[in-house]
């Protein structure tokens, strides 16, 4: 769900993206400064002294500036210098740190911007945007140099106050301090702002300002503004009354992200009806969408989503005949669908190219007739309440690279008709619906798709053929779609491209071949099917595999062959032998779920070769040996497992006495379940002594002595014995592993686990449900 969510957030933010990095109208063409060789401009020596101070401050790991010697500093890379006088008048050092889909993000310079920048008198343009800064001030020097028109420090991670200094620059047309990733900057008077009187595109979004409450008369200072960007500046203040009578040349403002908490239609900018671009998602906005916007004549973009709007959009919006993007998801329009196209302006049907009604509650059936929208590329309904079939129209939208229904109640079949003619679709995305996908044994999808979620559909039961026309598939979903057949061996190829597959609960069957290892694939989830055989090795990527609840038997791979695997889920299989030392080397485990298998032997103890495999830390936090056959002496390599929270061995024949370093070199164990086994001895006092303990079940063992009193030590115990005790015993715990437990800020991964907890002596077995999402 987040999944998704998520993805409209980044194709939005690629639509923003892409206009705020339109800096055209002030850059000359940078494309004629090769000077022609007759007229060889000659750099300025002290300015060229002025450059190599700039470079000696600087960090350049990956070599960008490694023109940068020698006299000739008009033809060093990023340099261009005044065809009349040869000075140094443009510096143009843009990084790839923004660059989303490589590891360009090293191709950047850090380290300081030295002051000798000041040697550059007639410097009038400066981009270092997208480079690796990290916690550097915006250079109060900048403020010096007069001539500045163009200044982007975006994206540079930035810290400290924007330096008033900057309201110097009278000549700035471009100011561009855009850290909305990174939030570190702040000014707290900004009337430094005023004096930029040229200014035309202003961007401080990410700029924290939560103590400036008038900041409107200030931007109305700024009669040449035609783009103003402040996304996620925390504003909270918006007037209803304030006369804007400078900004008439504004057309784009993006005010995303704030936290105005008013009423949508009491606001300045609805006054403001030149606006082409205006952006106000994720505000707190509340009440019905404002009869306002039928005044906005020149709207071409218009994002309302993520705010508390509510009831069908308005139906004076007839002349609104240049939309081309409508945004207006995570809203409550609580209506019809059909109603809802009736409304957009028909003017611009042939015009629109976003439409992104995901999450507002909408409501019947997709109309069966629609005049055209022949420029569509982008349409979302998804998580809303439409019912009936998908409409043929949507076959035609020959332009549509994005379409994604999931989680309706749509019904009916889908045939090659509603698919064969979007020649350009890229991202299908239909899961949670009651669709039946019937198309002909023969049908080649369009070759464009990339991205296919039919989670829940009904594909089965033949292993769709026509996956095998697919050969860049990014992810495919079609976990329960009524699959009951063998995987096909072409699959395996088709695959092969797949970062992601999940064909979890269907019932294929057959065997997993050899050739799963050259998959590129960092998450496959085949849990939930009749998988036969052994399990082979793994793609080298691989971070995510759940094989859980298959028929999957003999021992373990000795050698994974994954060095970054994160999760590792195998439940309820008939896997045998022993846990192979391989094991050790699984550095990057959080997550391991082997439980209801027949493993037998000891645990591997990983420090026996610690000289080979630097055994310093494991990161596993939940480990689930549950229901084997596993033997020796309680499993001493947890030792080595500091983040381990989740320790679930009951039903083994471990041994012995429980160890007494439990407490310090596992602090963070939550949930302790040793039940069924054979240990021995006391209670040791140290086990009392973890604060973050919430569950012990040591019950049919053979532990002797009496419960140390200490058991009142367990807080965690404490703080949640109402979930025990108040009737219902079942205790809902879900770890978020991104926020609560640190690892990696892109993890999606939800583990859910619900179980029945024994209570107040009642000898009641608990009943374990799991599920594992990613
Ligand atoms: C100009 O210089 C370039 C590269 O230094 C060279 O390839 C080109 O032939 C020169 N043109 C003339 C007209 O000299
Ligand atoms: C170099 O530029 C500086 C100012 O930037 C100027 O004072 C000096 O005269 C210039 N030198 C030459 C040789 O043009
Ligand atoms: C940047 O400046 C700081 C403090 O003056 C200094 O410690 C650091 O070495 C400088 N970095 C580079 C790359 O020169
Ligand atoms: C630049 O701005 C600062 C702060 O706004 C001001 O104190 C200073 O006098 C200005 N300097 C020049 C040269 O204008
Ligand atoms: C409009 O902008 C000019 C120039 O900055 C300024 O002098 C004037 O006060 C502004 N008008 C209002 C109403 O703010
Ligand atoms: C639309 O504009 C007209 C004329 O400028 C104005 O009279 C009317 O009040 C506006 N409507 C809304 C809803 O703002
Ligand atoms: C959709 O409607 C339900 C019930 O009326 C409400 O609880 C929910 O918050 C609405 N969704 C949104 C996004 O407003
Ligand atoms: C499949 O499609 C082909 C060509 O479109 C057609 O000739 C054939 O009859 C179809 N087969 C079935 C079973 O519908
Ligand atoms: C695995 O399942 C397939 C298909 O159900 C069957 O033909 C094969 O014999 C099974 N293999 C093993 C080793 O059980
Ligand atoms: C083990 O790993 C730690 C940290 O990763 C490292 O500092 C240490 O040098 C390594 N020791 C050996 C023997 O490889
Ligand atoms: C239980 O432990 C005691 C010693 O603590 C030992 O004598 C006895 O044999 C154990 N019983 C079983 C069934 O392991
Ligand atoms: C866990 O329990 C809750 C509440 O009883 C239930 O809604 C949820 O579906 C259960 N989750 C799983 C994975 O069984």
């Amino acid at each position: 769900m987040d999944k998704v969510l998520l993805s409209i957030h980044i194709v939005i933010f690629g639509a923003l993206l892409l206009f705020s990095r339109g800096k055209s109208f002030v850059q000359s063409s940078s494309s004629s400064h090769t000077h022609p060789n007759h007229t060889v401009t000659s750099c300025n020596a002290s300015e060229r002294s002025a450059l190599l101070g700039f470079k000696a401050g600087l960090s350049d790991p990956a070599y960008l500036l490694s023109s940068w010697k020698g006299d000739e500093c008009c033809k060093w890379k990023g340099v261009h210098c005044s065809t009349r006088n040869s000075h140094v008048v443009k510096l143009d050092l843009p990084g790839h740190g923004c660059d989303p889909n490589s590891d360009a993000w090293t191709q950047v310079l850090g380290g300081n911007i030295s002051s000798s920048l000041l040697g550059l008198r007639h410097l009038q343009y400066l981009d270092l945007s997208c480079n690796g800064f990290y916690g550097v001030q915006v250079p109060e020097f900048l403020g010096s140099l007069h001539k500045l028109r163009y200044v982007d420090l975006s994206s540079l991670s930035f810290i400290g106050r924007i330096p008033p200094q900057l309201g110097n620059l009278s000549n700035l047309q471009y100011l561009n301090l855009n850290s909305e990733y990174f939030n570190a900057i702040y000014s707290m008077d900004i009337t430094w702002l005023s004096q930029l009187t040229s200014l035309v595109h202003l961007d401080l979004s990410g700029t924290n300002l939560s103590t400036i409450v008038h900041w409107l008369p200030v931007v109305n200072m700024l009669p040449s503004l035609k783009v103003l960007h402040l996304i996620n500046c925390n504003l909270r203040t918006s007037s209803a009354s304030f006369q804007l009578s400078n900004l008439t040349s504004l057309e784009t403002l993006d005010l995303s992200a704030n936290g105005f908490h008013t009423h949508i239609a009491r606001n300045w900018f609805w006054d403001l009806t030149s606006l082409k671009y205006l952006y106000v998602s994720s505000n707190g906005f509340y009440g019905q969408f404002p009869d306002e916007i039928g005044n906005m004549t020149s709207m071409v973009k218009l994002d309302l989503s993520s705010n508390n709007l509510v009831g069908m959009i308005p139906s004076n919006l007839k002349n609104i005949c240049s939309l081309e993007e409508f945004f207006v998801h995570e809203t409550n329009i609580n209506g019809s669908i059909t109603k809802f196209f009736q409304r957009l302006p028909s003017c611009s049907w042939n015009k629109l190219t976003y439409l992104s009604l995901a999450s507002s509650n909408l409501t019947g059936r997709l109309p069966t007739k629609l005049e055209p929208l022949n420029n569509l590329i982008y349409l979302d309904i998804s998580r809303n309440k439409l019912i009936g079939p998908m409409p043929l129209w949507i076959g035609e939208l020959t332009k549509l690279t994005y379409l994604d229904l999931g989680y309706n109640n749509l019904d009916g079949f889908i045939h090659e008709g509603h698919l064969s003619g979007l020649e350009s679709l890229e991202y299908l995305w239909l899961s949670d619906n009651s669709l039946t996908l019937t198309v002909n044994s023969t049908w080649v999808p369009p070759s464009s798709l990339t991205n296919i979620e039919l989670q829940s559909c009904l594909l089965g039961p033949k292993f769709p053929p026509w996956l095998r026309w697919l050969t860049s598939l990014d992810n495919l979903d079609i976990s329960n779609t009524s699959i009951s057949d063998t995987v096909p061996d072409w699959f395996w190829i088709t695959a092969s491209t797949l970062y992601t597959l999940k064909m979890g609960h269907n019932k294929i069957s057959g065997s997993l071949p050899s050739t799963i290892e050259f998959m590129g694939a960092t998450a496959i989830d085949l849990g939930s099917n009749q998988f036969n055989g052994t399990i082979p090795k793994l793609p080298i990527s691989l971070s995510d595999l759940n094989l859980s609840r298959n028929k999957l038997d003999g021992p373990l791979p000795l050698d994974f062959g994954t060095p970054n695997l994160m999760k590792l889920v195998l439940f309820d299989n008939s896997i045998s032998g022993t846990i192979p030392s391989s094991f050790c080397k699984m550095r990057s485990l959080i997550l391991l779920d082997i439980s209801g298998n027949k493993l037998n032997g000891p645990i591997p103890d990983c420090s026996a070769n610690t000289s080979t495999t630097n055994m310093t830390s494991m990161s596993i936090l939940n480990l689930s040996l549950r229901n084997n056959n596993l033997s020796g002496e309680f499993p001493s390599f947890l030792q080595h497992c500091q983040e381990l929270v989740f320790l679930d061995l009951p039903h083994n024949h471990f041994v012995g006495t429980l160890p007494t370093w439990i407490r310090e070199k596992l602090p963070r164990l939550a949930f302790l379940r040793l039940r069924s086994n054979m240990f021995c001895g006391h209670i040791p006092e140290e086990l009392m002594k973890l604060v973050k303990l919430q569950y012990l079940d040591l019950a049919y063992n053979n532990i002797t002595g009496s419960i140390p009193k200490s058991i009142v030590n367990c807080k965690g115990m404490i703080e949640t014995r109402d979930n025990y005790d108040d009737g219902g015993d079942a205790l809902h715990h879900a770890f978020g592993f991104n926020d609560e437990w640190e690892h990696g800020p892109n993890e999606l991964v939800t583990y859910t686990e619900n179980f029945t907890v024994v209570t107040k002596g009642q000898e009641r077995d608990y009943i374990q449900e799991r599920s594992y999402t990613w």
